[in-house]
């Protein structure tokens, strides 16, 4: 492939990211978006491979490295559940951390294209920046990765002057830059590269370390954002500009998409990157981990609530995490259809960190077909829970948790949370009385008008809608 064609295929490849993009914003565009997106990085690789830059003896190595990539890639696909999708993302960010490592080394020792002046130091800015983000990306999504799979506690690490320690840290970097850019031949100029790879590699552990669990949500789309950056640097130095363009795509749109899960946490994003919020048991529920209950509870059975519900006028269903583990959406969709065949007037409340992932609800409801304009967003939402008569809550917690508004000391103190006790009657479904992802307990479950339907979500909404068919 001429260089020419494989400049139009990178401008193509480049558009149809920006559409992907686009498209991945709705629901209702987001196969398109996605289709786009492959189509773009077929494109790209295509481009790549056949391109001007690659020698027919490199072709067989890029061919196995594919086939390689591209088993693994499939393996994890197919057996990855849902919800481990938050660990295997942290993990692919790793790899693109430690390719812009990989790369920047190769790049700095390969000196087949001397260079010289201005456009030397240029080179060389661009492979200290790319391995500083790289190695910052690779070690932090490693440890967010052991955050989420529970192999590291969610517990936020303090150290004793931490901020100073970074700073510190900073100071070095900087210094090591200078020696680095200033250093005459590759020995001389090795060892401040690998100094600050050490350093930015510390920095990555120590700052996912000191965030808690409760805060992780926003650690993962800001890593999503590192890894971006990852990329474009890689590109710089790599002179390929369309990696410079997906990079910087991926990167702003994680830093939009953590700001946005600030906002909706009501977490200021310094004082999350700064680390140590969630502190108060924001780890992962585990096993034994959960607050001591506070009060007495409701229980009701399925026939109740199917009763409840037959007898409402509108219903609001609020999904969570419990939903996916138990794959309900299928029989959540076909209860929603019976009741809006009876007439009741059914919608759904999505929490913009329910479940363990962004969109992690959306994705499961779209699957299920659950139309889209039932689907709203709690913005839109919350207002209408004092009219509604049944609020049925499926494996979801910390996103009803009504210490998030009334008790500053709650470690989730602050999060905008959805109001399902303001309904007429609200419906619990879970197994126990186990707390959540942040390991608080909820005065939810203890209210006068509250039910809790203890069981698998699958089995008891199966129960229901036998009911309500009955
Ligand atoms: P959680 O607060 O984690 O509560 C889920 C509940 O589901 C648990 O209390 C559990 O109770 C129940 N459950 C589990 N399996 C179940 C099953 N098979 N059937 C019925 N119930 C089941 O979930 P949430 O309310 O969706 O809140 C999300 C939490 O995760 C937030 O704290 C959020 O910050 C955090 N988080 C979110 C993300 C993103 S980006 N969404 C990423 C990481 C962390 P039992 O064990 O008693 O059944």
């Amino acid at each position: 492939m001429s260089a020419s064609l494989a400049t139009v295929a990178y401008i193509g490849a480049a558009i149809l990211f920006i559409l992907s993009l686009g498209g991945l914003s709705n629901p209702e565009t987001s196969r398109r978006g996605n289709l786009l997106g492959m189509v773009g990085m077929a494109l790209a690789v295509l481009a790549t491979v056949l391109g001007p830059r690659v020698s027919s003896a490199g072709l067989a190595w890029i061919i196995a490295a594919l086939v390689i990539g591209g088993g693994v890639g499939l393996y994890a696909a197919k057996v990855v559940k849902m919800t481990q999708m938050p660990e295997l993302v942290a993990l692919m960010h790793s790899l693109v951390g430690l390719a812009a490592c990989l790369v920047g080394f190769a790049s700095y020792v390969d000196t087949s294209m001397p260079l010289q002046g201005v456009e030397k130091t240029i080179h060389e800015v661009e492979i200290y920046v790319g391995i500083l983000i790289g190695a910052i990306t690779f070690s932090g999504s490693l440890i967010a990765f052991g955050k989420l799979s529970g192999k590291i506690g969610g517990k936020p690490l303090l150290l004793p002057a931490r901020h100073w320690l970074n700073l510190v840290g900073l100071l070095v970097v900087i210094w090591f830059g200078r020696a680095f850019v200033n250093a005459h031949d590759v020995q001389s100029g090795m060892a401040p590269l690998i100094i600050m790879t050490v350093i930015a590699l510390l920095f990555g552990v120590h700052m996912v370390m000191a965030i808690g669990g409760a805060d992780m949500p926003v650690v993962v789309s800001m890593l999503n954002s590192y890894s971006g950056w990852a990329a474009a640097a890689t590109g710089f130095m790599l002179s390929n500009d369309l990696l410079i363009v997906t990079g910087a795509l991926v990167g702003s749109s994680g830093a939009i998409l953590s700001y946005i899960m600030c906002n909706a946490m009501n977490r200021n994003f310094i004082s999350v990157i700064a680390g140590g919020f969630g502190s108060g048991g924001g780890a992962p529920a585990k096993k034994g981990d959960a607050a001591e209950p506070q009060g007495e509870v409701v229980p009701v059975s399925s026939q109740e609530t199917a009763e409840m519900l037959r007898e409402s006028k509108n219903v609001v269903i609020v999904p969570g995490y419990g939903m996916a583990v138990a794959q309900a959406q299928h029989t959540v969709f076909e209860i929603t259809q019976t009741l809006r065949e009876m007439g009741v007037n059914v919608r759904f409340a999505i929490h913009p960190v329910a479940g363990r992932m962004p969109g992690h609800m959306n994705v499961l409801l779209a699957e299920a077909k659950v139309p889209y304009d039932i689907v709203m967003e709690m913005d839109e939402i919350n207002e209408d829970f004092p009219d509604t008569d049944v609020a049925i809550v499926i494996g979801a917690n910390d996103i009803v948790n009504p210490s998030a508004l009334e008790d500053p000391s709650s470690p989730i103190a602050g999060m905008p949370v959805l109001e399902v006790w303001k309904a007429r009657h609200s419906i619990v479904m879970k197994r126990s009385m186990a707390s959540g992802y942040a390991g608080v307990d909820n005065p939810l479950f203890y209210k006068e008008n509250n039910r809790m339907l203890f069981g698998d979500a699958k089995k008891m909404l199966d129960e229901v809608l036998a009911a309500l068919r009955a």
